[in-house]
């Protein structure tokens, strides 16, 4: 089978997703699948070649290698943000018939939005959402009314983003505007959410054969103050332990919640879900739903995959032929 393996995007986790891809192409059983790595950027989507780029044919997502014409069977979308992880890709490629790995675009796209996806997730039983605030860059920010609607520590992220890009932990006023900026300048919604102390997890989720299966979770301990784009990238800063030191009790607990969360948001393929057990309490915190999580070979869900003792490309093998 010919399988497009979509790498690139348009925002600052283009070098994740290069990463990402690389591992899954290396992963992935040769014997059955075709692997072609497609950059795509604003301007062109590409397959480099020993005597340079070709273009793909976005009308039928075609490759025309030596005048040959090259279908794809498959598409498996490993960019993280636009235009991958939002729903656009996927809107594509629904219309053009051709199967992919991905939550559809509706879900793709409710997502990737931080805000719209606590209003779904709010309610499910044993998960909380951190109070927060949803700005629009061309509106007015006040920020005495933030401060004193909002408990510091507070967190200001892009309200569609991943990686922490963007991102800033805030401890008074005087550092909002800057944080503020910061935010604003990947995205032109931002969230300011109250931070929650405690246990990070992050617990990868896939059907699998027609299965939702919980993989184990992973805590995240970082030595820096946030689990911030070098703690997640550089290889030390954080010990991610995998399978997450906790009783039996909370894992059912945590594989009850984001199992409620991947059937309530209609996902499909895999996602990773992260979330704050607060301080002293047995109250999770949700923080997002990643639809196209990283998958460098250090990456979560790999970790989380070999943790049950199952081969990565057997893993992704099983992703794809679900969704055909
Ligand atoms: N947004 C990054 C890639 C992740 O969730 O793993
Ligand atoms: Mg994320």
């Amino acid at each position: 089978k010919n399988i497009a393996l979509l790498a690139g995007g348009y925002t600052g986790e283009y070098e994740v997703s290069i990463n990402s891809a690389k591992n899954i192409a290396d992963s992935l059983d040769a014997t059955k699948y075709k692997v072609y790595t497609i950059l795509v950027d604003k301007n062109r989507w590409l397959y480099e070649t020993a005597t340079g780029p070709v273009d793909i044919d976005k009308n039928d997502f075609s490759l025309t290698l030596n005048g040959e014409k090259i279908k794809f069977d498959f598409a498996f979308i490993t960019i993280h943000g636009t235009p991958g992880e939002d729903g656009k890709l996927q809107g594509y490629f629904d219309m053009l018939n051709i199967p992919y790995n991905t939550c559809d675009a509706t879900t793709s796209a409710i997502s990737m939005n931080k805000a719209y996806t606590k209003a779904i997730v709010n309610g499910i039983h044993g998960l909380h959402t951190a109070r927060s605030i949803k700005l629009f860059k061309n509106d007015a920010h006040d920020v005495a009314t933030i401060a004193a609607t909002l408990k510091f520590p507070l967190f200001v992220k892009p309200n569609n983003g991943g990686s922490s890009v963007g991102m800033s932990k805030v401890y008074n006023a005087a550092g909002l505007p800057e944080a503020l900026e910061k935010a604003f300048h990947e995205d032109d919604q931002i969230l300011v959410e109250e931070f929650i102390k405690g246990r990070e997890f992050s617990i990868g989720i896939a059907r699998l054969k027609g299965k939702i299966t919980v993989l184990p979770a992973t805590e995240i301990i970082s030595s820096k103050d946030f689990f911030d784009y070098e703690a997640k990238y550089t290889p030390g800063v954080t010990n991610e332990v995998t399978p997450a030191d906790i009783s039996a009790e909370k894992n059912e607990a945590i594989a009850a919640i984001v199992t409620e969360v991947f059937v309530r948001l209609n996902c499909k393929g895999m996602v990773r879900i992260d979330f704050i057990l607060l301080e002293g309490t047995e109250d999770f915190y949700f923080i997002e739903v990643n639809t196209t999580p990283g998958q460098s070979a250090n990456s979560l869900i790999p970790q989380q995959v070999r943790a049950i003792g199952m081969n990565l490309g057997e893993f992704y093998g099983m992703l794809i032929e679900g969704a055909m």
